[in-house]
């Protein structure tokens, strides 16, 4: 048989990157492909090549190409990761950085929207991706609640244009979804709305693109996470035993053997309170200690910590994150947590 290029491509478009929900001809991973006589020869470009994915469609490929082309057919299939290849449509984010927690409330969207902040105002081009659908709270915490992204035309593929405010580009699957039909949304209707806010996205050249990721640990996180090259995972909680039992549970999740996320650290929020009247009073009301002991036993430092101050729910309600005021002092702390997130990055 001789063997074309194009019969390569059709049972190429069989092989599914489960992750992505789509073929691999299609999600355009198929770089290149040489044929001489019976030797087939496939490169394919993974988001990143630590993955178990890349094992499957490694065998998927060589399956389908010799039940397509005859067993007599050479397959020598070819992984290279998007950031070796400098393309892929996230090619231009340098870092992606997920922030994650053990449960609802703990200030997951909060340290998130104000590290994108103080990001921005440490030099860095910032984007931030609200992928928490059960409480996508960043439009609101931007100020761009009921805005909608636009549209533009890429290598003829309409894809959406992130909201920009404060400098920041801001995407949400909260313009999917109504909050009340969140809890209809199937994993795969999650998993599909998250592929297009990374992937058909125009989010252009970052420094960091922020993850506001899901609470907890499921389907939803390991295949958000699996889908994409996270250089690492930034994890919030509140100084309660409880809750560092819960990001225990998630940071174990990000770091196993499968994922092999780094874990940048922790930031300790709601550590304590400090009256505006006596503010050299400190009182620790969801306790001390536990934060401390979870990033000992993690072997991960804490980025920073940031009191209960009235003024990050009031500025988060307003659309206007707190570290954009220059004068307090709790934005002197998120710009320590940012560079102490850069610091981290720079190591691994
Ligand atoms: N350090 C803080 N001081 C005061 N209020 C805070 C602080 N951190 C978070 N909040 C408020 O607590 C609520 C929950 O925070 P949020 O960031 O939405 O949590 P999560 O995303 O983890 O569910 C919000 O109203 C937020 O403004
Ligand atoms: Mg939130």
């Amino acid at each position: 048989m001789f063997i074309t290029k194009h019969d390569v491509t059709d049972a190429l478009k069989e092989v599914i990157f489960f992750a992505r929900q789509d073929n691999i001809v299609n999600l355009d991973m198929v770089d290149d492909i040489e044929i001489k006589g019976n030797d087939v020869k496939v490169t394919i470009v993974f988001p990143k090549l630590d993955d178990p994915s890349v094992g499957i469609i490694y065998n998927a490929v060589g399956k389908k190409l010799k039940e397509k082309l005859g067993e007599e057919v050479n397959v020598d299939v070819k992984p290279v990761s998007e950031a070796d290849k400098g393309r892929g449509p996230l090619a231009g984010v340098k870092n992606i950085v997920a922030v994650i927690s053990g449960k609802v409330g703990v200030g997951k969207s909060t340290v998130a929207a104000n590290l994108a902040v103080a990001l921005k105002k440490s030099g860095n081009s910032v984007g931030i991706l609200d992928a928490d659908i059960m409480g996508p709270s960043v439009p609101i915490m931007f100020g761009v609640e009921g805005e909608r992204p636009g549209v533009m035309d890429r290598e003829g593929k309409s894809v959406m244009v992130p909201l920009e405010n404060y400098g920041i580009k801001i995407l949400s699957l909260g313009f999917f979804v109504q909050p009340d039909q969140a809890l209809m949304w199937r994993g795969s209707m999650i998993n599909n709305a998250f592929n297009q806010l990374m992937t058909d996205s125009e989010w252009g050249n970052l420094d960091y693109l922020v993850i506001d990721m899901p609470p907890g640990t499921g389907d939803i996180q390991l295949t958000l996470a699996q889908s994409y090259n996270i250089r690492g995972t930034v994890l919030v909680t509140t100084p309660q035993k409880v809750a560092t039992a819960d990001v225990r549970r998630a940071a174990m999740m990000y770091r196993q053997d499968k994922l092999q996320i780094p874990l940048l650290g922790i930031v300790e929020n709601m550590a304590y309170f400090t009256p505006q009247d006596m503010p050299e009073k400190k009182y620790y009301i969801f306790g001390q200690g536990a934060t401390d002991e979870l990033a000992e036993e993690l072997d991960i430092p804490i980025l920073g910590r940031i009191p209960i101050v009235e003024k990050i729910r009031e500025a988060g309600d307003d659309g206007t994150p707190v570290s954009l005021d220059d004068d307090s002092p709790v934005s002197q702390a998120f710009l320590d947590i940012a560079s102490n997130v850069r610091k981290r990055v720079a190591m691994l």
